[in-house]
């Protein structure tokens, strides 16, 4: 087992992590490096030179390997939580595609390349491949529960429009304190939709002083709201704080009263080990540009569970009866009539949500594919097809428990260094209230890669960006005093978490 195992089984084990008496030396950092099982990935990555991040105008990149060795040279990147590096291979299967349209032209819709020559399948069965890529990642059951279209929030309002339909006595959807504002507008304009107000259909959680929201919480506001809540909507890590919900408990309590229930994944996909299927989620959401890497806007994920996306025969319908489309039963949602001779759950539906066996048959009538796909619009895009898959390729080269491994140990690394901080704080002034505090749970299995440092003085903040820009680190700074700070498994290090803490002290310190 090596050291980062170790400590990863400690941490999953509920037990203290054992990092060395020395564990803010460059040494014992340059130690955990050296043990990493999963230090190679950094490779897949082009990280950007100290050079390179200050650029005004474009210029070459450099071979991503030198930029790798040469430690002192590279910036210090921490902004996995917002946009992730970019992997070599998304420049490689973008390529391919740009490629492909230039020599074939449309028949690239539905021409395979010769494998041996190109990473891609024809452009019609990418998004497909995306799905077949993404599924390990979410824990789904398989590749039909999974579907690459739109962007997050398109996708949020599209499943929002199939699984949110709020009856008389059943109109509330349950969400919390602070989500991020795209979602706050979906949720809210989604209920004004439905001609409701949201001052009586929207129940946000609210966090204890520590900004924390307990799983017995969550239960509990489910309990005094069930009979009139239509949705349940909850981040599966929360923006601000980093807080990691208890994506399997919440779900299975809201569903057995039959609410119907839904995550955004925005910040948990890549970063935490996901069982949507298991866990008997409805539907998800999330982005590509944060921990999958897929690039900037890149084209978004939807998780549906197999029991919405069946698509029957009308006739296998109770005596071919309409379904109840109330949500006051359990099982109302599972199949429902909307079109002539297929039952399925309604939905905003475009002629790529269309079975394969009649999309270019220009049918009038709508006979969606089987599975989540069924629940695409539009003609993807064939090179954000392109940038997603080949983002996803450097997952097809791991899996989340190793990487979760890796990133329990990171970000407990991170957190000791960063105690050490307050403890010297302490030390030069014990009547001064601390410096800052974490407000990411310190409980591991409540948060993923990411710390949440909330600065006592929102003046210092200021004075840390300026360090920050100096040092190039680049990190996520949320005005007026947050600071979040998200070591990223893939191509993070411990020596570069120490240097990031070394400079935080400095400043916060002085
Ligand atoms: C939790 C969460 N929800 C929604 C969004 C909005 O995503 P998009 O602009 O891709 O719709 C973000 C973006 O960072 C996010 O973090």
């Amino acid at each position: 087992m090596t050291a980062i195992t170790e400590i990863a089984t400690a941490l999953r084990a509920g037990q203290k992590p054992k990092f060395a008496d020395h564990a803010d030396s460059p040494a014992y950092a340059a130690e955990l490096d050296a043990k990493d099982p999963v230090r190679h990935l950094r490779n897949e990555f082009i990280i950007p030179t100290r050079q390179m991040i200050n650029r005004k105008s474009l210029g070459p990149l450099p071979s991503t390997v030198d930029a790798q060795d040469a430690q002192p040279e590279h910036a210090l990147y921490f902004c996995g939580n917002s946009l992730g590096l970019q992997p070599t291979t998304v420049g490689e299967y973008v390529r391919a595609q740009l490629a492909t349209w230039a020599s074939i032209g449309v028949k690239g819709h539905f021409n395979a390349l010769d494998p041996a020559t190109t990473p891609l399948p024809a452009w019609q069965d990418m998004a497909a491949q995306c799905a077949k890529q993404m599924a390990p990642l979410v824990g789904a059951a398989s590749a039909d529960e999974v579907v690459a279209m739109n962007t997050l929030t398109v996708n949020l309002h599209l499943m929002m429009a199939s699984f949110y339909r709020p009856t008389a006595t059943r109109h509330k959807i349950i969400a919390e304190w602070k989500p991020f504002p795209s979602d706050s507008y979906a949720l809210e304009s989604q209920i004004q939709w439905h001609g409701l107000d949201v001052a009586t259909s929207l129940i946000e959680l609210q966090p204890d002083e520590n900004l924390y929201i307990s799983t017995e919480s969550v239960l509990a506001t489910i309990d005094e709201h069930a009979a009139e809540t239509a949705l349940l909507l909850l981040p599966g890590i929360q923006y601000y704080t980093g807080q990691l919900f208890d994506v399997q408990r919440i779900t299975a309590h809201a569903r057995s009263k039959g609410i119907v229930v839904g995550w955004d994944l925005a910040h948990a996909v890549g970063n935490v080990e996901l069982q949507l299927h298991d866990w008997d989620v409805d539907f998800a959401v999330w982005c590509t540009y944060k921990y999958l890497n897929a690039g900037p806007g890149s084209i978004a994920g939807a998780f549906v569970h197999q029991r919405h996306g069946k698509v029957e025969p009308k006739s296998t319908t109770a005596n071919g009866k309409t379904p109840p489309q109330s949500q006051d039963g359990k099982d109302d949602l599972d199949v429902d009539v909307r079109h002539a001779g297929f039952a399925y759950q309604p939905r905003l539906s475009g002629w790529y949500g269309g079975d394969l066996s009649v999309r270019f048959t220009m049918a009038k009538t709508f006979q969606p594919t089987p599975g989540a796909q069924g629940f695409q619009l539009s003609n993807p895009s064939a090179i954000d097809l392109a940038s997603l898959s080949g983002a996803l390729a450097v997952y097809d080269k791991t899996d989340m428990h190793t990487l979760r491994n890796k990133s329990l140990a990171l970000t407990a690394y991170a957190e000791k260094l960063l105690d050490g901080i307050l403890q010297d704080a302490l030390s030069h002034d014990a009547a001064a209230a601390p410096p800052f505090r974490i407000i990411t749970p310190a409980n591991p299995a409540e948060r993923g890669a990411q710390l949440s440092i909330l600065l006592r003085d929102g003046n210092v903040l200021a004075a840390l960006a300026a360090a920050m820009d100096e040092a190039d680190i680049v990190m996520d700074q949320r005005k007026p005093n947050v600071v979040r700070f998200a070591p990223v498994p893939l191509y993070n290090t411990f020596a570069d978490v120490l240097k990031v803490v070394s400079v935080l002290r400095r400043v916060i310190l002085s």
